[in-house]
């Protein structure tokens, strides 16, 4: 697969990353970038570039597994003008319908399930051995010509670094397929974690994204002896030289206890901001979905946290339209986001999932009454947001430069200003108008 660029030496080969849904998909499409990269690909933005794909996929519902097996679908051309180009599929979808995937897309030449990530960098040698030696020819045929390769421009802003903690799920939300694809809760060690979050600082990472399902769960007993839960990594991670920023995500209610609100408190590096789905305003869906907890206590939790950092801002997921939601329920749902006051919320219809528990009910609510109730969160929790946006004209907010003259605040709004632009730097810009869901300033 070497090619030729302008008859001299054989150009480099080119890796497109794309992955369909959560953080832990974006973070998992980068970790199957590495043994890649690590024999000398480099990144490139747009698929039609490419000499390789890696397209992680998404299945949480319907339409987002979908979106993926369309665009393995619209790959075909691409791959099939050149057969020496790979293209591997991996992730949540891939571990639910591997099978599938190989034989309705049989020029797909790796499928990785997500509960095989760990495996990947092994998988992906075995399977792609023969090409990888042309690859290194090209390398060195390269090397020999002089040439040093570009510096590699990642897919997501190098200055805000993901790192995963754990993986899987523990719980069974009836709803849910995640459990099923990603299997059972493994935490990584406390000192991988942290010399991850080391390198990258030292790397010029300013903000950490902690990762996992059900990230502040998260708990070991380390190489001290010592039990380390979520709280105590919140902090070890902020006092990393260099880190500016903490964020984590999904966190689970469950763990957001008074010791890891006490944690936000003390540590003023903990974004301004956390994302923790509540899914429902009824207590009679929330426990058909299993959540283990009521409206009030997920608010009460919420609260707590208000009290703890009155700056924080919260995010949220709901579904509508869950099997046997009534108006009532429904209704209880828009009088939790009045209560919440979400600043942004991710609203979605019931989607059933094979194998789930949820999947087995037959009190469907109709697609028509699922899109009304859309309808009518869609424009609460819009207005929720627009009300906060507009709160920030005039203010002065700290914003990660990610991209230069892009980044986000610390309650993650986004923010964009024209100079100075420098990927990396703190600024404190002004709010002076907004645009769509961004909101625009001028540098101080
Ligand atoms: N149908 C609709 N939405 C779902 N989610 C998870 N499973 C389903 C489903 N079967 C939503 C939840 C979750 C988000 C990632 O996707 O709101 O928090
Ligand atoms: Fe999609 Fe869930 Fe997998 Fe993330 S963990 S990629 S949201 S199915």
């Amino acid at each position: 697969m070497a090619r030729e660029s302008d008859g001299e030496a054989p150009a480099l080969m080119r890796l497109h990353v794309v992955a369909f849904g959560c953080q832990m998909s974006v973070a998992d499409g980068g970790e199957m970038a590495g043994p890649l990269l690590a024999r000398g690909f480099i990144p490139v933005k747009d698929s039609k570039d490419a000499d390789a794909i890696v397209l992680n996929t998404c299945t949480v519902r319907q339409h987002a597994e979908d979106k993926a097996l369309s665009m393995i679908g619209r790959l075909r051309a691409w791959k099939e003008a050149d057969p020496d180009r790979v293209l591997i599929v991996s992730g949540c979808a891939a571990e639910r319908l591997g099978g599938w995937i190989r034989e309705r897309f049989p020029y797909v030449d790796l499928v990785v399930g997500a509960k095989s990530i760990e495996d990947y960098p092994r998988i992906v040698e075995t399977a792609l051995a023969a090409k990888f030696e042309m690859l290194r020819e090209t390398r060195e045929a390269f090397a020999a010509g002089g040439g040093a390769p570009a510096a590699p421009i990642g897919w997501s802003s190098p200055v805000v670094a993901p790192v995963t903690v754990m993986r899987g799920c523990n719980y069974s939300c009836s709803y849910c397929i995640v459990p099923r694809v990603r299997g059972r809760e493994a935490y990584r060690p406390y000192e991988a974690v942290m010399a991850e979050v080391r390198a990258k600082a030292a790397a010029g990472a300013r903000e950490i994204l902690l990762l996992g399902q059900t990230v502040n769960s998260w708990r070991v007993v380390a190489g001290d002896g010592r039990q380390r839960r979520f709280a105590d990594l919140l902090r070890a991670t902020a006092a990393v030289d260099g880190v500016a920023r903490v964020r984590f995500e999904s966190p689970h209610p469950r763990f957001l206890d008074d010791e890891l609100i006490a944690a936000f408190a003390e540590t003023p590096a903990a974004c301004d901001h956390i994302h923790m789905p509540v899914q429902s305003g009824s207590d009679r869906v929330l426990s058909r979905m299993r959540r283990n907890y009521t409206a009030a206590s997920f608010l009460e939790r919420i609260e707590r946290l208000r009290a703890a950092r009155p700056s924080i801002e919260v995010g949220t997921d709901i579904i509508v339209g869950f099997p046997s939601e009534t108006d009532e329920d429904f209704e209880r749902t828009l009088e939790l986001v009045g209560r919440l006051k979400p600043a942004t919320a991710y609203t979605f219809k019931y989607s059933p999932r094979e194998g789930t528990e949820a999947a087995e009910r037959t009190e469907d609510v109709p697609a028509q009454v699922k899109e009304e109730r859309l309808a009518r969160l869609n424009e609460l929790c819009d207005g929720l947001t627009e009300d906060a946006m507009k709160a920030r004209l005039g203010r002065t907010v700290e914003v990660l430069d990610e991209t230069g003259g892009y980044g986000r605040a610390r309650d993650a709004f986004r923010v964009k200003w024209e100079t100075p632009a420098e990927p990396g730097r703190l600024r404190k810009v002004r709010i002076t108008g907004t645009m769509k869901r961004t909101l625009l300033g001028e540098c101080e």
